[in-house]
């Protein structure tokens, strides 16, 4: 196998998949897949930015493996994760002529991934999915787990569906292209699998975080490979989010009230990297991690020119804004709080006042980049 290839094997109960990481894999999407998949057919879902960027090298090396192409090209931004895209995705398949076996691959960001996990996971009640996933947050994050689904006017990841790939593709010379705020947002994910569960994988990303920004392709290649493998960890051990999966939320509780209170004037990156500042506070706050541990996530997050301050958002919308978190269970916010790096405990005991406090923190630190 070529030395520059990854490959991480998951074992979720009832599938079993390998993400393969490997830089130019793009142009041998149609090799990898023919492996899994003796279909005649298969249909891409992008959207116009990456489908304008990478569409035709996946498209062509797939009619090269003897595949026929469909493409469901959908326009890109959250905005458009809704039902009405997805019906456009059906139409799209649909009229083609999708089989039962005919798989379905996401070549895009989280959103395109969702969306067409989620058609996946609907179209003749099921079809065959792989995930390629082309930003960071994709990644090392939205493609691993088997979550799919859309937004609804009431709030966002409402309607969907578990539905696991059946691989996972990643080319990390994708991101060579990818907008400079998107790559950041993405490091705040992996910034959060270390804190949950690496310390080491932390101390070597306070090393080496320059080469993940100046897109060092090398570097991100072991960089996405060792995030992947934390996230497909924590999901094997918990694929229906019953118990340590709750760990991923790691930020996120206050990262989700920042990201609305801010009308998602923030990217999620940012809103998880001040969550992240704000739940160390907490735990300090609460005797549960020392100071210089907390100043080591904010200096990283720092130098992955993320914001660890600087909000000018009302401090107590915010914090009513997590009671309305979804992840709240019989009226109890639940935070994930971290013990030291490496380590994390979901508390659901954390005083109003701690959490007032941690969100107020936020104000006096330094301004966003
Ligand atoms: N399913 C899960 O477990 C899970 C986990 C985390 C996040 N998500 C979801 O993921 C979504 C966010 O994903 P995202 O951050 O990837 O956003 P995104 O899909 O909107 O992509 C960000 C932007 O980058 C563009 N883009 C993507 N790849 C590119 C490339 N290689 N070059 C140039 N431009 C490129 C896209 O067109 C888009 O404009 C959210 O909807 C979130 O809910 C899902
Ligand atoms: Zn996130």
């Amino acid at each position: 196998m070529d030395p520059k290839t990854r490959t991480i094997h998951t074992a979720i109960p009832g599938s079993e998949y390998d993400i393969t990481v490997r830089p130019g894999l793009l142009a041998e999407v149609g090799d990898m897949v023919r492996k899994l998949s003796p279909s005649k057919k298969a249909a891409i879902i992008t959207d116009d930015v990456v489908g304008a960027i990478h569409g035709s090298a996946v498209e062509s090396s797939l009619r090269a493996a003897g595949f026929a192409v469909a493409v469901a090209t959908v326009p890109s931004g959250e905005k458009n994760k809704t039902l009405a895209t997805i019906s456009t995705i059906y139409d799209t398949l649909l009229t083609w002529g999708i089989e039962r076996t005919t798989p379905v691959l996401a070549l895009g960001g989280g959103v395109v991934g969702d969306m067409a996990g989620f058609s996946a996971a609907t179209v003749l009640r099921g079809v065959p999915f792989v995930q390629i996933p082309t930003t960071l947050l994709a990644m090392v994050d939205a493609s691993v787990g088997g979550k799919t689904g859309v937004d609804h006017a009431v709030g966002k990841n409402l309607i969907g569906a578990f539905h696991q790939p059946i691989a996972v593709l990643i080319d990390p010379a994708a991101l060579k292209t990818l907008p400079p705020r998107e790559l950041r947002s993405g490091l705040a994910e992996c910034i959060k699998h270390d804190i949950i569960r690496d310390a080491d994988g932390f101390a070597d990303l306070e090393r080496e975080i320059h080469r993940a920004l100046s897109l060092d392709i090398d570097y991100l290649a072991s960089l996405v490979a060792h995030n992947v493998a934390i996230k497909a960890r924590v999901v094997a051990a918990d694929p229906f989010e019953k118990g340590e999966r709750a760990h991923l939320n790691f930020g996120h509780t206050f990262g989700h009230a920042i990201e609305t209170v801010s009308n998602y004037s923030y990217t999620h990156g940012q809103c998880v990297a001040l969550g992240m500042v704000a739940a160390c506070h907490a735990a300090k706050a609460l005797g549960m991690i020392d100071q210089p541990s907390c100043d080591r996530v904010a200096a990283l997050t720092r130098a992955a020119e993320l914001p660890t301050g600087g909000l000018t958002l009302p401090i107590d919308t915010v914090v009513s804004a997590m009671i309305y978190d979804k992840k709240v269970k019989a009226g109890k916010v639940r935070f994930v709080l971290p013990t030291t790096i490496g380590h994390v405990t979901v508390r659901d005991d954390v005083p109003a006042g701690v959490v007032r406090d941690a969100v107020s923190s936020l104000t006096s630190q330094t301004p966003a980049p």
